[in-house]
């Protein structure tokens, strides 16, 4: 009934591999989780629900609901040895590297999770790693802030209690108003899965050498990390925080962006697949002026973003090159609006994606699959001989 589907991932040797867990279609721009198009998510967002789909195969009931619930609630502190791990990094440790070591950390203390013969020591993991990874983060950021760290709330949902270990302090508890735990819900669930990304073909390749959950998904968060990837939401910020300072205009910024030399790119543009537009990128700017106008705020820069965007619309470079904006380039918009701070972006998206790289590394390993070994196409010298040290140049 779970619906885990295990695939032979075909992926040996090519690099490529079936799947049942999300389609992209970038030509129209749809993207469907189990055959949903996210669109339907947007009125009534639900991340727990949204993993669920995804690593089971079908969209929960709600005693299955009910239960995963439960299941995140009972599993989210971390055990107290995990904090000497944190009082061990710098404060200003980058988030990524702190999230990346922890997720590893935590299968030393969970060796029962490694070996996943079954599918309910299966779904324990992922419910141990899914609610996890939200201590895991606002530790850290407590960490780098010098502030103690909140329990997690035996009563609060996923969002709720994620901006409570974030926000609460010992006798202020922070409250997660209704539109700011929606947004926060659909922006983890955007990010909830995106077939064969970087990060997650990482998950499945490192998954197909038999290696745990664990320590496919504390590889899944280096490869994101990159700000080719999930770390271009920083990198947009940054870019947009600039021209807000006035060091540069959006029209020159986008003129630097053109010019290959400069080796500046517009952060939060372009996709290798989506080649009209990303149907994320749409539903995060309408969740951004929504969320903004709930909150009676204004943010310049989300003005600058629109900007941004409207003269690349314009510009035949982009529009030849196909260069549309992508998940990254209006979700810190949302994430600063609640709070979160820049250098916590990256974490957030990792955050979101784990459901994903959790049902691809089950479809890649629970199959039993071949360990993946992509081959190449060498192009180095041919047969030469060794020459030894006194006869070199
Ligand atoms: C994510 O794979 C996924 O699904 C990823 C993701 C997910 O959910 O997992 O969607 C999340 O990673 C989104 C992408 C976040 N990264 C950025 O926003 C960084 C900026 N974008 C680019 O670096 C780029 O567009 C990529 C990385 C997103 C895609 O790179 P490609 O497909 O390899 O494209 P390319 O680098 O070959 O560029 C093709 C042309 C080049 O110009 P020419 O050689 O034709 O002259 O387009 C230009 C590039 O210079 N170009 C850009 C540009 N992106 C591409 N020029 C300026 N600004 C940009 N953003």
């Amino acid at each position: 009934r779970t619906g885990l589907i295990a695939l032979d991932p075909g992926y040996a040797n090519t690099g490529s591999c079936r799947s049942a867990i999300t389609s992209i279609d970038g030509e129209r721009g749809i993207l469907r989780y189990r055959g949903i198009p996210i669109e339907q998510f947007e009125h009534s967002p639900n991340f727990v629900e949204v993993a669920w789909l995804l690593i089971f195969g079908h969209l929960p009931n709600a005693r299955e609901y009910a239960d995963f619930s439960a299941e995140l609630t009972a599993c989210a502190n971390l055990d107290e040895g995990m904090k000497h791990h944190f009082e061990g990094f710098p404060r200003a440790a980058p988030p990524m590297a702190i999230l990346s070591a922890m997720i590893n950390a935590l299968s030393c203390f969970h060796p029962e999770l490694f070996e996943l013969e079954d599918e309910q020591r299966f779904r324990a993991a992922a419910a141990g790693l899914i609610s996890r990874i939200r201590t895991i983060a606002a530790y850290a950021y407590r960490h780098s802030i010098g502030r103690p760290y909140i329990y997690p709330h035996p009563e609060q949902r996923y969002v709720p209690n994620f901006l409570h270990m974030m926000f609460s302090d010992p006798y202020a508890e922070y409250v997660c108003e209704p539109l700011v735990r929606d947004a926060i819900n659909l922006v983890l669930l955007l990010h909830a899965d995106h077939e064969q990304n970087c990060s997650t073909s990482t998950v499945r390749m490192v998954g197909s050498s038999q290696a745990n959950l664990f320590a496919a998904c504390a590889a899944g968060v280096c490869a994101l990390w990159g700000p080719l990837h999930g770390g271009a939401n920083v990198a947009v910020l940054r870019m947009l925080e600039e021209i807000h300072q006035g060091r540069i205009t959006p029209e020159q910024y986008v003129r630097l962006a053109k010019d290959r030399d400069s080796k500046v790119r517009l952060m939060g543009f372009g996709h290798r697949v989506y080649k009209q537009f990303d149907p994320r990128a749409q539903i995060l700017a309408r969740v951004a002026e929504r969320l903004l106008a709930q909150l009676g705020r204004r943010d310049p820069l989300l003005d600058i973003a629109r900007r941004l965007e409207e003269i690349a619309r314009e510009d035949p470079y982009f529009v030849e090159r196909q260069l549309y904006p992508n998940v990254d380039f209006y979700s810190g918009i949302i994430l600063r609006a609640v709070g979160i701070p820049t250098n916590m972006f990256t974490v957030m998206f990792a955050m979101g994606r784990l459901p994903g790289w959790i049902a691809h590394w089950w479809e890649q390993a629970g199959a039993g699959g071949r360990i993946a070994r992509p081959r190449q196409l060498y192009v180095g010298p041919e047969s030469l001989d060794y020459v030894p040290m006194d006869e070199r140049g």
